[in-house]
């Protein structure tokens, strides 16, 4: 991610100062990371996540890298073109100050139904993004410490877009009395998530992925669930405020509502460029949410780069 913008500062790293002969996935791509003058950078990014989370950051790492291994992917491999992917659509919104992706049937088309794209490089660079880049790992933190504690055996609930698996696959290995659902309007990630949960040994009876878009009506009654999950998807849809309140729909009163958004972050299928953690707030309000825990995470506040991606992730209960 724009981790590899950050400049080499020169300085030592505690990360590198391990052998790791216990992680060995986690080694060999640390390794890659090192020898890539093009994806060195990242190594700054891993180097703050160690020494904030320490050996939990590595055991996760480690078994993040060796579930794309099980499932054929190469990560040093899918992190390079996720990384190559997103300087290319950073360097043209710094600029032009706008995304500039088309419209959402236009994304649609290119991106979301393009087999290739979506399991090669798309999808298993995002999951591993998860890992190695703060921007998104900063909020997994939020959602395991404000969000994951929410949850109870028996509880009802979906995640929309939920391309890679990551958040579902994260639910599905804390909670074994927990079964999910889930819904994404490629098919591309109900095949690569289904493949993901299967390397995991995760038994099939335990989710259910399905085709749905978030623009229209999701083949779900009111009120299904107990809690929701909306996770980098937001700036992606044709109307905010119209799928916030599909969301709310499909809710039961009090339900939790985990969302995460980004600002002035292009990608290639981003449409919406929020500019303000209020402004997202705001929306939420007017979807029928109240905001009970926010975080905001500046990739600059950390490393030194000339990027300017903010993360945002919100906790909500549904009206
Ligand atoms: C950036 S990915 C996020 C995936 C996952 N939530 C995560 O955080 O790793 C965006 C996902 O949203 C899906 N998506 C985009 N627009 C959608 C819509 N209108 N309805 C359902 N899914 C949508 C895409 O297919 C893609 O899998």
């Amino acid at each position: 991610l724009p981790d590899s913008n950050i400049e080499d500062k020169g300085m030592t790293m505690d990360v590198m100062q391990r052998e790791w002969a216990h992680s060995p996935e986690f080694k060999e791509f640390l390794g890659s990371l090192n020898s890539s003058a093009f994806l060195k950078g990242s190594l700054a990014s891993v180097d703050v996540l160690y020494r904030k989370y320490g050996d939990d950051y590595v055991r996760l790492a480690e078994t993040m890298l060796a579930s794309m291994r099980k499932m054929g992917v190469d990560p040093t491999k899918v992190f390079e073109a996720y990384i190559y992917q997103y300087i290319r659509d950073l360097v043209s919104f710094q600029k032009t100050g706008e995304y500039n992706n088309g419209t959402f049937d236009e994304i649609k088309d290119k991106i979301y139904d393009n087999e290739e794209l979506m399991s090669e490089t798309y999808l298993p660079g995002l999951f591993v993004a998860y890992g190695f880049t703060s921007l998104l790992h900063e909020k997994y933190r939020f959602f395991e410490r404000a969000f994951l504690s929410r949850l109870r055996p028996g509880m009802n609930g979906t995640e929309v877009g939920f391309g890679d698996g990551f958040y579902l696959w994260n639910i599905l290995n804390s909670f074994p009395d927990i079964s999910v659902s889930g819904f994404d309007i490629s098919e591309h990630a109900l095949k690569f998530s289904k493949r993901l949960f299967e390397v995991s040994n995760i038994s099939s009876a335990r989710y259910q992925l399905r085709l749905g878009n978030l623009n229209d009506k999701l083949p779900v009654t009111d009120g299904a669930y107990d809690w929701c999950i909306l996770t980098e998807v937001i700036e992606h849809v044709a109307d905010p405020v119209l799928s916030l309140k599909e969301l709310n729909r499909i809710m039961k009163p009090g339900a939790t509502f985990f969302m995460t958004t980004v600002m002035d972050s292009n990608h290639m299928d981003h449409i919406t460029n929020f500019e303000s953690s209020d402004e997202v707030a705001k929306l939420l309000g007017s979807a029928g949410f109240v905001v009970q825990d926010q975080m905001e995470h500046a990739l600059s506040a950390e490393v030194q780069t000339n990027d300017k991606s903010v993360g945002l992730a919100f906790v909500s209960t549904r009206v």
